[in-house]
């Protein structure tokens, strides 16, 4: 399907052009890791799509006209009416992002040794759950038959787990669209059929509406019982399902910042309300400012237009394509987002070298394009030695919405190709420090020198 940029630019930031050695020193210093450079130095940053996007006149008007006040505030009562009309829901609370929603909820809902259960929980909703208490078990589907809807939850699996550990010590979190692998959708049948097996084991069920538009909009180009209808509805009954959902807006919102809860059941909202104002700010602002639920208001109206939509999920696929012709091993189906195995690109390099790391090296040197990795480094296993067989060396590229542009696209793809074409001078890298996470990890060339000459 084709698509074009529903919008014309009037505000342009200039890109960072560096020289390669300019690169390489400022990738040295950053001891080898490109999540450490500094953005002044990234010409194309891909490192997630969350709060990232580019905001529209409509947006930055409205910003103008918020109201700062600390009770109810004009531009509260905009959000809670939008939200409210786009999801379906009674009642709804305004939060800084996703995750603080996810800890209050999680908190709220959860009783000792609760489990929760899902199609895969993002990396900050399974930090939440472990803080409140709560045991994780993903039961993915192990893939549609035609791939179509490869976020969806095995309905079967979770039905032999909750006669396993009872209802009333289990609820139920859809990630929509799934985490991993690439932000798959999920079907309206699938979600139909939890919510049939949540009410029948009286289980709380509850949706990670981070990529809920994009998803409609997949419902609508997959499933031929939605083709007539827009995005904006399939959505509301998509949320007509669950009993609760959780959003950050910094996503399909379209904003810098935000998220909201949304729920029916009164008795959620009102403890919600009051842990809240501790934590987050009271239950009408909730830690963002007048301006910020403006841009949101407008941001989720904008977000689950189809024209939008059509845009959006189109450009990614393409790009994906396009990667793909020029040899990168990109893993497909393409979703919300564009993962690549590293290991595959870069097959001279074992994976004990990191290959993704590697690759992500090139890619930061060649082109200054940052992305992320999802567990390239795990922990030491238990002989000590620094190599991780579990890993996945894998490449994310999450693109931020209406920022860049089909130029940009093709000129990382020629970055891509460049680095395939020399694949064999680049060097596998070697640990030097490891503490928590990727993020912090100091590495280099296992040479000192990324390309060999
Ligand atoms: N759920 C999902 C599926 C997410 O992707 C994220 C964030 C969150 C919850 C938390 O939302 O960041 O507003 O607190 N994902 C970002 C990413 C960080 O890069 O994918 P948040």
């Amino acid at each position: 399907m084709s698509f074009m940029e529903p919008f014309r630019i009037k505000m342009v930031e200039p890109l960072a052009l560096l020289t390669m050695e300019e690169r390489i020193k400022i990738l040295e210093d950053c001891g080898w890791n490109p999540f450490q450079v500094e953005g002044r130095h990234v010409t194309f940053d891909l490192a997630t799509d969350s709060g990232t996007g580019a905001m529209s006149q409509d947006q930055w008007a409205a910003m103008m006209q918020a109201d700062e006040g600390y009770f109810s505030s004009r531009s509260f009562k905009k959000l809670e009416d939008c939200v409210k009309s786009l999801t379906g829901f009674h009642f709804m609370l305004p939060a800084h992002q996703g995750r603080a929603v996810e800890h209050l909820l999680l908190s709220i809902l959860s009783k000792p040794g609760m489990t929760v259960f899902s199609n895969n929980l993002f990396l900050t909703t399974r930090g939440n759950a472990d803080l409140a208490g709560l045991h994780v078990v993903d039961v993915p589907c192990q893939g549609s038959p035609d791939s179509s809807f490869n976020g969806d939850i095995d309905c079967e699996r979770l039905k032999v787990e909750l006669e396993k550990v009872g209802p009333e010590r289990a609820m139920v979190v859809l990630v929509v669209a799934s985490t991993s692998p690439a932000g798959q959708p999920v079907s309206m049948a699938n979600i139909q059929d939890l919510s049939t097996i949540c009410r029948s084991f009286d289980v709380p069920l509850i949706m990670d509406g981070c990529r809920y538009a994009e998803n409609a909009y997949f419902i609508k180009t997959r499933d031929n019982e939605y083709k007539n209808m827009p995005c904006k509805d399939i959505a509301l009954k998509m949320f007509s399902y669950f009993d609760h959902v959780y959003v950050s807006a910094k996503k399909d919102g379209l904003c810098n910042t935000g998220g909201f809860l949304a729920t029916n059941k009164e008795d959620v909202y009102n403890k919600a309300s009051v842990r809240m104002f501790y934590t987050e700010g009271y239950k009408t602002y909730g830690g963002l400012t007048g301006r910020d639920m403006e841009s949101m208001t407008i941001g989720l109206r904008e977000g689950i237009d189809d024209k939008f939509l059509q845009y959006r999920v189109e450009s990614t696929r393409m790009f994906g394509d396009i990667l793909k012709k020029a040899g990168v091993h990109v893993i497909d189906p393409i979703g919300c987002g564009i993962y690549i195995n590293g290991a595959k690109c870069l097959p001279h390099i074992p994976t004990c070298q990191y290959p993704a790391f590697a690759l992500h090296c090139a890619l930061y040197v060649s082109g200054g394009i940052r992305c992320s990795q999802v567990d390239d480094i795990l922990k030491l296993d238990e002989s000590n030695e620094r190599e991780n067989p579990k890993s996945q060396h894998i490449l994310r590229i999450q693109i931020p919405r209406r920022v860049y542009t089909l130029g940009h696209m093709l000129h990382i793809r020629d970055i891509f190709k460049g680095i395939i074409e020399k694949r064999e001078s680049i060097s596998g890298m070697r640990v030097i420090d490891f503490t928590s996470s990727d993020l912090s990890a100091v590495l280099e060339p296992l040479n000192r020198k990324l390309f060999s000459d």
